[in-house]
This record gives C-alpha cells, structure tokens and sequence, in this order.
C-alpha cells in the first residue's frame, strides 16, 4: 500500500467517530464528538464506558441504568452528558478513539499528546512533508516552504507555507539554504532506505548552524498476521488550537527507533542536542555543526 492510500485509511478509520477537534468556539459543539456520543454501538462498548465511568456527569445516569436498564430518561440523559463530556475533553476523546480502532484490529501505538510552541529561528523554515494537518505551517504560517510527495495532502493543508510537491530524498534546493528544517511525523512515511536519503539531503540544505526538528514515532517490528496498518493517534496542542489526529503507514518496512534517526544524523554530520520520548513518540533536535565537514555526502 503507498502512503497516500494509507493517508486514505485513516481518514476512513477517523471519520465515523470524529473530524478535526478543534476547540469548540462560543461552546459550539463539534460535531465529531455528537457522532461520537450519539453511536449507540459506542454506548456498548464496555472499554469505552471504563474509561468515562467515574465522570461525575456521567456516574449519575449511569448508577441509575445500573439498577433500571430500560429506563429511557437516564438513558438519554447520560448520552447528553456523554456529549457534553466530550466536548470539553479532547484528550479523551483521543482516547476513546484509540480504544475504538483498537477493537476493529487496528494496531494502534497509544495516544501521545504533542505540545508545540512558536518556532523563534530566524530565516525559511523546511518543513518536510509539509501536507496533511500542516502543523509547521500553523505555527510558522509564510515563514514555511512546505515541501510533500503529495500534491493531495499539500491541498488539504490550511494555507500560510509556500507548497511545493518534491521528494525529500531528491530536494531541489541549494545547498545550505534553510536556517531550520522539521519533519512532523513525516519519517515514518518513508522505507528504512529512504530515511537515510531523506536525512542526507535535510543535512545538506541546511545552513552551518542550523537545525533539524523531528517529531516521530518508533515503529516496532513488524510481523506476518499482524495488522498492516500501523496508527499513531495524537492530540497537537499549539498555542493556538487542539488538533486531534493520526498518522497511520503501511506497516511492514517502515520499523524505525528513534536510536537508528539519531545514528542517520550522526552518520550525516548533524549533532544531537535534544532527545525526547513520550511513549512511543520521540522528539529530537539536531544541529549542523557551524564548523563542520560537510559529511551529507550528497
Ligand atoms: C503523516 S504525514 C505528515 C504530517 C504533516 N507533517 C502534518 O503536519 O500533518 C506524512 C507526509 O509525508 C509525505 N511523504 C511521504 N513520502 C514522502 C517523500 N518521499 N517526500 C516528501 N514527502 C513525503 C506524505 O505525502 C505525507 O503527507
């Protein structure tokens, strides 16, 4: 399966339990979360109901339907509650989707809640597969050259960035031309292969001195029977919305560690100067040497 039938897929998974959830404006509910509350399948899924069942709006209703299953009225009440639940709780909506894909056999990696701030460097900002959400772009707006395989996902993307559809394995900028360059759950798309290329060429076109951000997950081994798939839920905070998503991948040869992309820097001349892991999730920050041999080797 190639990457954008995979971007397919999740957006198929995602879609009968949520869309973006994005912070309800004027306490305007979102619809994704109504879908959510209103699947009366969801109403049965004990998983589901183990994870909201100590929620004082929810306990009430819930006690009842204990002793008076049938009982209408506490059975509307507590999928209003339900509801209003979700509306003020991405994180948990997050959750719940989890569990969701969970039960349909999806491997899913648990949730990991990413916090992103203003990037302060000066100058272009790289963003490697820049499509999709385009969270770089909604953090660095004009500032970002978001660069994608995809023309598709450079559509969907909000506005802001220069778009332009290149490979990153193959980039057509000059060498040392970008201050930083990120990739935002991008190398996880790529074959074991490709990273290197992709990490060779980042390398090359960043200036002496600049930075290389990643936010990307491990990928465990994969084996025959397991599912194909493989999703990273995730719920993006910046400083100005909540963004609740995943990111799934065709599986099987795209294993990665975040010890192999911090090997890949090294190899490529970049110095690690920040590592950090949340699960699965890991963020690194590389720097290229302002003195360095330029080891890109490309
Ligand atoms: C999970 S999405 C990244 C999410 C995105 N950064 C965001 O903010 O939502 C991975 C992206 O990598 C792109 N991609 C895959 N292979 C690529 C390649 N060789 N060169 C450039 N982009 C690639 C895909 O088209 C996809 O849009």
């Amino acid at each position: 399966m190639e990457w954008n039938e995979c971007a397919a897929v999740v957006v198929s998974l995602l879609s009968p339990y949520l869309r973006r959830a994005e912070r309800p404006v004027d306490g305007a509910p979102r619809p994704g979360a109504r879908s959510v509350a209103r699947n009366q399948e969801w109403l049965r899924c004990q998983t589901i109901m183990d994870l909201v069942k100590d929620r004082p709006l929810v306990a009430a209703p819930l006690a009842v339907l204990e002793e008076r299953p049938d009982d209408a009225e506490a059975q509307a009440l507590l999928e209003t509650r339900l509801g209003e639940v979700f509306l003020r709780d991405t994180a948990l909506m997050g959750r719940v989707w989890t569990e969701l894909l969970r039960e349909e056999g999806r491997c899913v990696l648990d949730m990991a809640i990413v916090l992103m701030t203003p990037l302060i460097a000066e100058g272009y900002v790289l963003d490697v597969g820049g499509g999709g959400e385009g969270i770089i772009g909604r953090l660095a707006g004009d500032r970002v050259v978001a660069i994608d395989a995809s023309r598709r996902e450079l559509e969907e993307a909000p506005d802001g960035p220069l778009k332009i559809v290149m490979n990153v394995c193959d980039l057509a900028f000059l060498s040392g031309s970008f201050e930083t360059a990120t990739c935002f759950f991008s190398l996880m798309y790529l074959r074991a292969e490709e990273r290197w290329d992709a990490i060779q060429q980042i390398a090359r076109v960043l200036k002496p001195g600049g930075k290389l951000l990643i936010w990307d997950t491990e990928i465990p081994v994969w084996e025959p029977g397991t599912d194909e798939l493989i999703v990273v839920p995730l719920l993006v905070q910046t400083p100005e919305e909540e963004i609740l998503t995943g990111y799934g991948v065709s599986w099987e040869g795209r294993e990665q560690s975040a010890e192999a992309v911090v090997a890949l820097g090294h190899a490529a001349g970049l110095e690690v100067t920040l590592r950090q892991t949340q699960g699965s999730v890991f963020h690194l920050e590389m720097v290229k040497p302002a003195n360095g041999d330029d080891r890109s080797g490309v």
